[in-house]
């Protein structure tokens, strides 16, 4: 079964395209309306074909699901939704006979409320040892009836919950996503058990959830705006905890992935020195608008801010919590921010999509490793959930004023003309898909060579067979206002035109790829980008 990876190198996550997969939505392949295992692993071939080097998971533990997953019960258990511990462990087995590598998400800031460690700690009651694992805290005000602090949500809402004795605990998220106490050993030793738990599974990786968050300062002191050191984000004693799982991955060859937003590039640096994280989502590009000075400030500054440290940058355009690319390039501010997303924006889904192959060729010639979430491939856009359909915390906790995250979310259409769009055949997708879903079908794409699909399975093919992409030198073209254009080693080339007017290629001797086709003249047109080789 085991055949080699597509990226022999221990070194494969410099260069390695990465396929997000968001189990509950991918395929489902028990007919009970919710993505599973088996689909998952039904669909490998589609994942082969398209050419990606590894699979990172989002959370597939045993969870109640009131955040997608991120509210973990039991990290070494599947959830019964999606399969058994027995189908996993297959999963990862046929992946890596596909040359795929399987990145896991761990999730060390909180737990579920139905973990037996917080279950336990609400039974055992106030000074116990059971609630030191947690941040559990008398209330402030005469009868401790306020918050033991002010610190703000990374959700909408309170960061405390108070329980029936009258003590508050900690929840940066959700109330039923309690925070753990990293200053307590217990705790740093449960997740590096779980981290050897998936190794010896024989994942290659880790993908760390809101890595930035787990150290709380000792006094939970109250936040004041413009103060630093913040009291709970980038504290500097994770470095330590992160050095020591750092140790543990070296010992299996695997890697971590760092969900690091950080505004400050130095602060983000930090945790990619060459004995912690090996790399980190690149949030600033996410977020870029599509405007070419602002893209290429972004990419001068991700690799001048990786480069003293020696890791390779990641590109991302979307994600399982952001607007799907397609919507976000097709509206009036095309950059992303949690704080700006309301219901019914004006889009225009042509322009967008346009937009977003231009964007896939560009982040896939950038030096590095690229994510992809699934159903960019297929070009999908961001859909609005009827609201008594959505399940998003993020929409609850703002008073519905948040349109949450679940429009990314919607089961994946894979046969235009089988029930739920070929997602599964039996009861109704958890999300509805929206009208029209079946447009982006994947056996449709697959025969049409001007579809997303065809272009992202090209543009794959490409980087795998050109040694230029991936991790190396990158060196910027002169170009005319709003063009960016830049070369790769072994010649290769790439330009993208974000300027209004269609403008000349410069020399070479090879179109490899375009996201859209040249003019009549052999001009790159707006929103469109190429690969050459000169
Ligand atoms: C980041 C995850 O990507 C998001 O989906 C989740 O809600 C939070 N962390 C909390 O775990």
């Amino acid at each position: 079964m085991a055949a080699p990876y597509s990226h022999r190198t221990d070194d494969w996550w410099r260069s390695a395209v990465i396929y997000q997969v968001y189990p509950r939505s991918f395929a489902d392949g028990d007919g009970d309306g919710t993505g599973d295992l088996a689909g998952v692993r039904a669909r490998l071939p589609h994942l082969a074909e398209l050419g990606v080097d590894a699979l990172w998971f989002t959370p597939w533990y045993l969870s109640p699901l009131v955040d997608g997953g991120y509210d973990v019960a039991d990290y070494r258990t599947i959830d019964p939704a999606f399969g058994t511990l027995a189908e996993a462990e297959k999963l990862i087995a046929e992946a890596r006979g596909h040359g795929i590598r399987v990145i896991v998400d761990i999730v060390p800031n909180h737990v579920s409320d139905q973990h037996a460690w917080f279950r336990a700690a609400l039974a055992a009651g106030p000074g116990s040892p059971e609630r030191e694992l947690f941040h559990f805290r008398p209330g402030r005000g005469e009868n401790g009836e306020l918050p033991p602090n002010n610190w703000p949500s990374q959700f909408s809402g309170r960061t405390w919950t108070r329980v029936g004795d009258g003590e508050w605990y900690l929840h940066l998220f959700a109330p039923e996503q309690p925070d753990l106490n990293w200053a307590h050993p217990a705790v740093r030793r449960e997740h590096e058990d779980v981290l050897r738990f998936w190794f010896e599974r024989g994942v290659a990786g880790v993908r760390i959830d809101s890595a930035a968050l787990l150290a709380k300062d000792p006094a939970l002191a109250d936040f004041v705006e413009g103060v630093d050191p913040h009291p709970y984000i980038d504290q500097d004693e994770l470095h330590d905890i992160y050095r020591s799982w750092r140790a543990i991955a070296d010992a299996y060859r695997a890697v971590f992935v760092g969900e690091v937003w950080l505004p400050d590039s130095e602060r983000f640096a930090r945790y990619l020195r060459p004995d912690e994280l090996h790399t980190a989502f690149n949030f600033t590009f996410l977020a870029c608008p599509w405007d070419p000075d602002r893209l290429r400030r972004a990419i001068d500054d991700t690799l001048a801010e990786h480069a003293p440290v020696g890791a390779p940058a990641t590109w991302v355009l979307c994600n399982h919590d952001v607007t799907r690319t397609v919507t976000r390039y097709g509206r009036e501010d095309t950059g992303f921010d949690f704080a700006t997303k309301t219901f019914g924006t004006p889009t225009d889904l042509a322009l967008g999509t346009r937009r977003a192959r231009a964007a896939a060729l560009l982040t896939l010639a950038l030096p590095g490793s690229v994510y992809v979430y699934q159903g960019e491939e297929l070009g999908l856009p961001e859909a609005e959930i009827p609201l008594d359909r959505i399940q998003d915390p993020m929409y609850f906790r703002s008073g519905g004023t948040d349109p949450g995250r679940d429009g990314c979310r919607v089961p994946l259409p894979w046969t235009a003309d089988a029930p739920h769009a070929g997602f599964g055949a039996g009861a109704d997708p958890w999300l509805p898909q929206p009208e029209g879903w079946t447009h982006y079908a994947a056996d449709r794409q697959r025969l049409d060579p001007s579809s997303m699909l065809a272009l992202y399975r090209e543009a794959l093919r490409l980087r795998r067979s050109e040694p230029g992409f991936g991790d190396g030198p990158l060196h910027w073209l002169p170009a005319g206002d709003g063009v960016l254009a830049f070369t790769r080693a072994e010649g290769l080339i790439c330009v993208v035109n974000l300027s209004p007017q269609p403008v000349e290629l410069p020399g070479h001797r090879t179109l490899l790829l375009g996201s859209g086709p040249l003019g009549t003249d052999g001009r790159l047109p707006r929103d469109t980008a190429v690969w050459l080789r000169a």
